[in-house]
């Protein structure tokens, strides 16, 4: 079994690195860096939904076409009924849009399964989780952010912890297999916590590109999160 059909079993655990914080100029390299990893987490933003720039469809569609491993794309961008279908047309295996930033979510998910990718959806750190427990079912991955979406390199917010734990109650009740993802500050010191309360999904930029050894970097957080995971 490959590590990217085991990413698709029940109870494992995966690692997505960020490229965020990879070199934009040398992308095909940096992604022969993190073959380990279970996702390559792309985030895409507006300049408009978060305070910062990256890059859109056509870069995405390149990475698509160029990495070894299969993409986890996160939009941090407004009008993501118009623009959120197309990654999924391209080819990425999941696609997380923000809650914030559309009024029809369901509709939106249901399109982006029928295309064929994973449907995410994603809550800033204000943005109350309650009000989406009728529709877990409806998406195949959550994403709590534990930092302010927008930039790299920022502290873990702990206090997302209460939040997750709620969401991963409900879902154990509900006997619900939707990923719980994490995204922002995730390290070798902070992944255990997140880990407990329930995410079983790591987003991690500074933490595996600013490692000397980014494949071992994956394998030294897969190995804790698996640790720590509440199952
Ligand atoms: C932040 C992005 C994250 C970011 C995480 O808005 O969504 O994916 O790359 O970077 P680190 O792991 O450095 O906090
Ligand atoms: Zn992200």
């Amino acid at each position: 079994m490959s590590s990217h059909d085991a990413a698709t079993q029940t109870g494992a655990v995966r690692i997505n690195p960020s490229i965020l914080a990879a070199d934009f100029v040398n992308m095909q390299a940096e992604l022969q860096r993190i073959a380990a990893a279970d996702f390559v987490h792309v985030d895409v933003m507006d300049n408009h939904f978060v305070p910062n720039l990256t890059f859109g469809p056509q870069m995405v569609e390149r990475i698509q076409a160029t990495s070894p491993v299969p993409l986890d794309v996160h939009l941090m961008i407004d009008d993501v009924d118009r623009w959120a279908p197309g990654y999924a047309e391209l080819g990425a295996a999941s696609v997380t849009f923000h809650t914030e930033a559309t009024t029809e979510p369901v509709a939106l998910a249901r399109r982006l399964r029928s295309i064929g990718a994973r449907a995410g959806i994603a809550l800033k750190p204000a943005t109350p989780v309650e009000p989406l427990f009728p529709y877990i079912d409806e998406f195949d991955q959550i994403l709590v952010m534990t930092v302010e979406p927008g930039f790299g390199g920022q502290s873990f917010m702990a206090d997302m912890m209460p939040k997750l734990r709620l969401l991963t109650d409900e879902c154990r009740r509900r006997g619900s297999s939707v990923w719980l993802q994490v995204d922002g500050g995730i390290s070798d010191s902070t992944i255990e916590q997140a880990a407990a309360a329930g995410a079983d999904t790591f987003v991690a930029g500074s933490a595996v590109f600013g490692a000397d050894e980014p494949d071992l970097a994956i394998s030294r957080l897969r190995a804790l999160g698996t640790g720590a995971h509440r199952h």
